[in-house]
């Protein structure tokens, strides 16, 4: 493992012969669009809120209002944010390598608004609630523009239209399997890649955290980008020390230029 301070050809010359590149993010890829990440020691969600109390099935039944309140901040908070440079170099990067395939831990949609066409959502959606007695999707209402940034705000879930039970956000919770599709389709995606870029995770979350060893495991590079050390650094080829906004815009331009 080799760490830079600084972008290097070395990060180019990892990715310029990879036909299939695999870009896997997780929260670091949206603190800079405002996003808070999980594990950030003052500001992370789990640092200023419990997940007992609203990431689990157990806290929504007890309190729904409470945990769907918790989730329409989350969703009103990514609505009012915008992509930043590192999501939009990723879109750069799919129209150098066509086939570029976005896996993220992420449940906003941030990579989507930016352009990206391929993203495999490990985690869910807020964009994709469901009832949580039938499983029926429901249609997400985009908030007002106007709607108060509360975390604490209690908000009544709506009401399945098909059998009446109560709406939940479509995100995984602990305790929850991910979805066996976007599982599947991650697991496969690694298995074939030729090249994996880690952006902004600490890397501790299972399963997603083993991804990254699909791909080392079979002798493809794996570049880490992250302010800070984390479970994928030990098996990264090369860990670069910077943010998504600032270090993937000049991998990408270090790539066109060796093209
Ligand atoms: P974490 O909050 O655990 O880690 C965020 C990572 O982003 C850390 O490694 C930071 O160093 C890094 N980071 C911070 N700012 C960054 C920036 N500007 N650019 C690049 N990196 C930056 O988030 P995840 O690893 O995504 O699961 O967490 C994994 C899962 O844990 C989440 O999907 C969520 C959570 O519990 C569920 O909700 C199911």
């Amino acid at each position: 493992m080799s760490v830079l301070d600084a972008p290097s050809a070395t990060i180019a010359a990892l990715l310029a012969d990879a036909a299939k590149i695999v870009v896997m993010t997780g929260a670091g890829m949206s603190a800079e669009s405002g996003i808070p990440t999980f594990r950030g020691t003052r500001s992370g969600l789990w640092a200023r809120f419990d997940p007992e109390q609203l990431a689990t099935a157990g806290a929504f039944r007890k309190d729904e209002a409470l945990v769907w309140g918790w989730y329409r901040w989350r969703t009103a908070m990514v609505e009012q944010a915008q992509p930043h440079a590192g999501h939009a170099a990723i879109v750069e990067l799919a129209a150098l390598r066509a086939g570029l395939v976005v896996v993220t831990q992420n449940v906003d949609d941030l990579h989507e608004r930016a352009g990206s066409g391929d993203v495999v959502h490990l985690h869910g959606s807020l964009f994709a609630p469901r009832c949580i007695a039938c499983g029926m999707p429901h249609p997400h209402e985009r908030l007002p523009a106007s709607t108060a940034l509360d975390p604490a705000i209690r908000v009544v879930p709506p009401r399945c239209t098909h059998c009446g039970g109560s709406i939940r956000p479509g995100v995984v919770w602990f305790g929850e399997s991910l979805p066996a599709p976007a599982w599947q389709r991650a697991e496969q995606v690694l298995q074939e890649c030729e090249a994996l870029l880690v952006v902004g995770t600490s890397g501790v979350v299972q399963p997603a955290a083993s991804l990254p060893s699909l791909a080392k495991r079979r002798g493809k590079p794996v570049i880490e980008i992250n302010p800070e050390a984390g479970g994928i650094t030990p098996m990264a080829d090369v860990s670069w020390r910077t943010t998504a906004a600032d270090g993937l815009p000049q991998v990408v331009k270090l790539l066109s230029e060796t093209r």
